[in-house]
């Protein structure tokens, strides 16, 4: 038997961070998938030995763990039923709902908790196969919230933290979740919780006061272990980023320019292009866009071929309810638009339900003269900070909601609240009517926020912080 191989940094994610192609001539290969997630630690993995366990993406059983691009892959299976209960249910339609305000009803069922249960215990064995001894282990997001107790409970020598993408929701949207307190025990597992805003990491501490009687203090919580011992458990902010050198060096490629223009061409070249780019996502804020949108051609403010909107709709979850009537609901839209306002050869909407490559998307960003990005409620929204990162030209506006972590960021964005229709209209001409001197110097400082806090300064804040993060309340009296 080959001897386990083990490593000192331990990324778990519900996914690999590869999918698999089955080239024409069926042979499979592993590509780099394109999440943000993927890409964020992909940079940060970079020059690190590190192993990395998740799901591979096909239900069944798992491919033997191997290595691609310096990393140990080990792969978790998910069976066919796993994935309606685990992955579609208790992740994306109990807690996913729930994490985002509630903009659809989430479900409860008691199986898919059950469900949940089992592959977080499945996870939590598979990090503990590869993790050395003293190993920082770094847990992502809500489909593994009881992974740090449960690896605590196996391997205790281990430095735990977990950091979610997106929202943690205020106490009262918390509440409503059965197993509110089995989530925040698999929680405090952790030595150190990341969010991406400070009121997340304080819904949290929140919730474990009045959800589950903690004693709390700042932004800590103490909890006890099963041998009776105190434990202090840190909970703060540390705002994901993107790869800011790499991208902006992709966007500035003559290959890149040169597909910018080609697209703007093939629009027929308009005098304005608006651009959205979202997994089609009721949070993202979609149906409000093309509403105002909408809106502003009935008006005649403006109409085909002056002005364009190309939406890039990635498909997403399609399996589960809420995204399936949000899809008919936007295709639906989308199709009244343009069967209303465009003129022949000259869409009102562009509607792509497809997934683009990085550098795709690089040109899409140098096109778009606003980007709409006015999701309902999202953790931090990566697109914002890859739109500014792409215009080195300093040119294009930023339209962005308030209800996104992005906002706490790039305050010189074009803010919006997407429910107001009317403000949403007014801050949508506000950016394409701005002088551009003005619109440039807005862009400059939303660039310096991106390139000084970079997805490389999230990584080394976030390991920072595990590895100070408190271990045992202060001394009585200190
Ligand atoms: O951050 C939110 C998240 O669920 C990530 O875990 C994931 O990378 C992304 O959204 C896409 O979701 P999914 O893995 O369900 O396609």
């Amino acid at each position: 038997m080959p001897r386990q191989r083990t490593f000192d940094l331990v990324i778990a994610a519900n996914r690999l961070p590869v999918d698999r192609v089955v080239t024409p001539d069926g042979r499979s290969e592993w590509h780099r998938s394109p999440g943000g997630l993927v890409t964020a630690m992909d940079s940060v993995m970079r020059g690190r030995e590190g192993a990395w366990v998740g799901w591979a993406g096909e239900a069944g059983e798992a491919p033997a763990p191997f290595e691609e691009s310096g990393m140990w892959l080990h792969p978790v299976p998910l069976s066919e039923e796993e994935l309606t209960t685990f992955y579609e249910g208790f992740s994306n339609d109990t807690l996913w709902p729930i994490y985002h305000d509630v903009i659809v009803p989430a479900h409860f069922h008691r199986e898919w908790w059950q469900d949940y249960e089992r592959v977080n215990e499945r996870f939590a064995e598979a990090v503990c196969k590869v993790a050395a001894k003293g190993a920082k282990v770094w847990i992502h997001d809500y489909q593994l919230q009881l992974v740090p107790a449960m690896v605590r409970a196996l391997r205790p020598d281990l430095r735990i933290g977990w950091f979610n993408h997106i929202p943690f929701p205020p106490v009262e949207l918390f509440a409503q979740l059965p197993w509110r307190s089995r989530i925040i025990d698999g929680l405090l597992g952790a030595d150190y919780l990341g969010f991406q805003r400070a009121t997340d990491a304080q819904n949290f501490v929140r919730a474990a006061r009045q959800l589950d009687g903690r004693a709390t203090r700042g932004d800590t919580v103490t909890t006890q272990d099963a041998d009776g011992t105190d434990r202090v458990v840190r909970a703060s902010a540390v705002p994901i980023s993107i790869d800011y050198v790499g991208l902006e060096e992709l966007a500035k490629s003559d290959a890149v320019q040169a597909r910018a223009a080609e697209i703007r061409t093939s629009l027929g070249d308009p005098d304005i292009v608006l651009l959205g780019i979202d997994r089609l996502d009721y949070t993202k804020g979609i149906r409000h866009r093309l509403k105002a949108y909408e809106e502003l051609l009935a008006q005649d403010t403006f109409r085909p071929p002056e002005v364009t909107f190309v939406q890039v709709a990635t498909p997403s979850r399609e399996r589960v309810g809420a995204y399936k009537d949000l899809r008919s609901e936007v295709e639906a839209t989308v199709g009244r638009i343009n069967g209303t306002y465009s003129a022949l050869g000259s869409p009102a909407v562009h509607y792509l339900h497809q997934s683009y490559p990085r550098d795709e998307m690089a040109a899409l960003f140098q096109v778009a003269d606003v980007m709409l990005v006015t999701p309902l409620r999202d953790g931090m929204n990566l697109v914002a900070k890859e739109y500014v990162t792409c215009r080195h030209d300093l040119g294009g506006a930023l339209v962005l909601s308030e209800f996104t972590g992005a906002w706490h960021e790039l305050q010189q964005a074009f803010v919006c609240n997407p429910h107001d229709i009317e403000g949403l209209k007014q801050t949508m001409l506000r950016a394409i009517s701005t002088d551009p001197k003005d619109k440039r110097r807005l862009m400059r400082a939303s660039r310096r926020r991106v390139a000084e806090h970079d997805v490389q300064r999230w990584a080394d804040r976030f390991l920072t912080n595990l590895e100070m993060a408190p271990e045992r309340p202060p001394a009585k009296g200190a």
